[in-house]
């Protein structure tokens, strides 16, 4: 959430309220508190249900509403005297003290820990999450998780809110960058084992923002609608799959409404599919703002108001007492909130400060960016570059002198010195302003290529850049595509003339790499002029040194794109995003907070394209596109050969990988699905892969495991998953349109 003012409570800096409480917090050790009651539930070898039921035996109806709200932000008023209790994240629930439950308190932590910058600490920034996506790295999403929930401790956070799994349905979402790509199952995937790795530092994780809040434009005023069928297969399979491996003890619903109903009071999308068919045990959180009532919400599932209590306190209360709530229906909210504490271990293992380890994030950071990073473009071998024959390289655009772009809105890390465009010592950062990390490539690749001449130029003269560049023996240009919560991209195109200033770079110098930087698919109106193109993405604390590792070949790339890349926006199944009428934009700012607990006069948006979500749609609609889902080029190549596909209680695909080519690699074997003609599917999803590593000239027999349900559709009718039964044809391969191998099986 955006916040707003920056003043304490009564005007004093909330910092002094901070000095003076953090002893009290609870969850921070205080040295001399005895235990005031017995507490059979601090016995560890009780299950988290039974513990939060032996608590909640043991609460009075105050307490419990008490954990059912935020308090307020540090930084937003109206400040409560609690606001000051909390460690100036975004949300903070008050722990119980005389029953030894700790407060919870939250942070944003998309791609690292937000609000470093305000709260003077530091955060490693991990690459967008866009980009541990295109590495389709189990292992490094887990690693991805954990250093957020390590520097969650270290800041004394105990709650995450990461795990953002929306689609991307339309490319043009201005956060895009904080999910992981268009397919559900490589999201739902990824996503599980980013929640895992965040909840093994005894954090709490949660998965967000649940579901269908696709495009920012009006986001608390658009109502979705799709056919259920097609919710279920798409976006709604990406969370079910990071709910049911990922183990989230929180689940954060959207501000938009779906099918009329506001998410955070959607009875179908949060009692009926969460709770009932995917028994998810842990709370619902609303997301900022997005609670709109007290009855409804809470008959429908919504466990946690943030960050007030505008509906979840003394209305709530209220309601309980006159019996419009039913008692059960409160004590079921408290349950799961306490069975979270449990469960995540923030009850067990408090939270202690320490000071953040920057060396280690750095080095994290960076592996996982040069697994994310993606060749899309490879002319002649124009890469990898040979620091021993050249003489002079011409860096050009995206202040490639002094930093990366970074993406904005709540995910946003603050980087070290502030942003690095700005005079030093002026660097304080902003919400939804471009924030550029110091982390240069001019000077990484100087470092690379210590004997040649490296020079700079702006690109803001196209005149002076190709003077640059005809000069050098390679020209590198960057270019970026900046994102932020709160917007979505007007188009797909490079802004700021940056699509001629690449032509003409390109035109005057053969030997030019271009360096995006964009959390979206881009169209590239150029893209045949340069020898080479990386997707960099938004490459996070060490992106430079990352990005000059794969230009010199001291990592061969890897990466794979998340999302496809179409040529032009009129390719879309919406060529033209659906914005909000005037009406439904914004609130004006004296709006009370009831008022915007009402809403805005919701406006249609029509998923008419149903199952048809990225790659699905250009198969299904015979469109070409610039760059298909699952595609990225290494230094080296790989053959496939021999698929057997067997069926036992998974599918499986057996098949050799051979690194053809004269260098180790790591090549991602994709395994994609046709149902029999009666299932009405597009013509073919992704349901495995692995990233197999192989030296040159090395071979290695993989074995794909298909999970059944990854094979079905949603039944509406039955509510389930069933396999329908008939001819299926598992194709393997390096792209979703290169898949050398196919087999047959029947299945019933
Ligand atoms: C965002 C959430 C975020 C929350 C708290 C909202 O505006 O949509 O992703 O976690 O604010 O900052």
């Amino acid at each position: 959430m955006k916040p707003r003012l920056r003043r304490g409570l009564f005007g004093i800096p909330a910092f002094v309220f901070l000095g003076l409480s953090l002893l009290a917090l609870p969850g921070f050790s205080q040295p001399g508190v005895a235990p005031k009651v017995d507490r059979p539930w601090m016995n560890q070898s009780l299950s988290p249900d039974e513990r939060a039921n032996l608590v909640l035996k043991q609460m009075t109806i105050d307490e419990k509403i008490q954990l059912l709200h935020g308090n307020g932000m540090p930084q937003e008023e109206p400040l409560t005297p609690l606001t000051a209790l909390s460690n100036r994240g975004v949300g903070y629930v008050a722990g119980i003290e005389r029953l030894g439950i700790p407060g919870i308190d939250m942070s944003d932590a998309a791609y690292g820990v937000r609000s470093s910058g305000v709260n003077g600490r530091y955060s490693t920034a991990l690459p967008a999450n866009v980009a541990a996506a295109a590495s389709w790295d189990t292992d490094a999403a887990f690693e991805y998780g954990a250093l957020i929930g390590r520097e969650l401790r270290a800041q004394g956070f105990n709650m995450s809110l990461g795990g953002g799994v929306d689609i991307t349905r339309e490319p043009r979402n201005g956060r895009t960058f904080e999910y992981l790509g268009e397919d559900p199952i490589l999201a739902g995937t990824l996503v599980a084992s980013l929640i895992a790795g965040t909840q093994s530092q005894h954090v709490i994780g949660d998965i967000k923002h649940y579901a269908f809040n696709d495009q920012e434009s009006g986001r608390d005023s658009v109502n979705a609608h799709i056919n259920k069928r097609a919710a279920r297969e798409t976006d709604l399979l990406a969370f079910e799959i990071g709910v049911t491996q990922g183990h989230p003890a929180a689940v954060m619903c959207s501000y938009n409404r779906v099918d009329g109903d506001f998410a955070c009071e959607n009875k179908y999308l949060l009692n009926e599919v969460l709770k009932k068919d995917w028994q998810f045990p842990g709370f619902v959180v609303s997301d900022w703002g997005g609670t709109h009532s007290d009855v409804k919400a809470s008959a429908a599932g919504l466990d946690n108001e943030q960050p007030r209590d505008i509906f979840y306190g003394d209305r709530f209360k209220a309601a309980v007492q006159a019996e419009r709530i039913p008692e059960s229906e409160l004590n079921e909210h408290v349950r799961r909130i306490l069975r979270s504490e449990f469960a995540s271990g923030i009850v067990d293992f408090p939270r202690q400060r320490s000071v953040v380890d920057p060396l280690a994030g750095l080095e994290v950071a960076r592996k996982i960016e040069e697994g994310g990073i993606v060749l899309l473009k490879d002319n002649l071998a124009a890469l990898p570059l040979d620091a021993g024959t050249i003489h002079t390289i011409a860096v050009i655009g995206a202040h490639a002198d002094v930093g990366m772009i970074s993406g904005a809105g709540s995910a946003q890390v603050d980087p070290p010195g502030g942003n690095a465009i700005a005079p030093p010592g002026k660097g304080a950062t902003y919400w939804k302003e471009e924030i550029w990390f110091p982390t240069s490539p001019l000077k990484a690749i100087q470092a690379r290529a210590p004997h040649a001449v490296v020079t700079f130029d702006s690109g803001t003269n196209a005149k002076a850049a190709v003077a640059a560049a005809k000069g050098a023996d390679v020209a590198i240009v960057f270019a970026y595509d900046w994102e932020s919560e709160d917007m979505d991209l007007p188009n797909l195109s490079l802004p700021l003339h940056q699509d001629d200033l690449i032509a003409q770079v390109a035109a005057a110098n053969p030997h030019t790499i271009v360096v995006l930087e964009t959390g979206s698919p881009v169209t590239m109106p150029w893209v045949d002029a340069p020898a080479a193109i990386l997707e960099a993405w938004f490459a996070g604390s060490d992106g430079a040194n990352a990005l000059a590792n794969i230009l010199f070949g001291s990592v061969n790339p890897s990466g794979k794109l998340p999302n496809t890349f179409p040529k032009s926006e009129a390719d879309l199944p919406h060529p033209t995003l659906v914005k909000p009428p005037l009406a439904s934009q914004r609130f004006p700012k004296s709006a009370s907070p009831l008022q915007r607990a009402e809403g805005l006069p919701p406006f249609q948006v029509e998923y008419d394209e149903g199952l048809k979500v990225g790659y699905k749609w250009y198969d299904a609609e015979k469109k070409a596109v610039l760059f298909p889902f699952g595609f990225g080029l290494s230094y080296t190549s790989y053959g496939y050969s021999g698929l057997t596909v067997t069926q036992g209680k998974m599918v499986e695909a057996t098949f050799t990988v051979a690194n053809t080519g004269g260098r180790a690699g790591a090549e991602i074997a994709e395994v994609y699905a046709s149902l029999p003609a009666s299932a009405a599917e597009p013509p073919k999803r992704l349901v495995g892969w692995s990233k197999v590593k192989l030296d040159a000239g090395e071979k290695k027999t993989v074995t794909v495991d298909i999970d059944p349900k990854y094979l079905s559709v949603f039944d509406e009718a039955k509510n389930m998953w069933t396999l329908v039964p008939g001819e299926y044809s598992i194709l393997v391969g390096g792209s979703s349109q290169d898949l050398p191998l196919r087999a047959t099986i029947s299945l019933e």
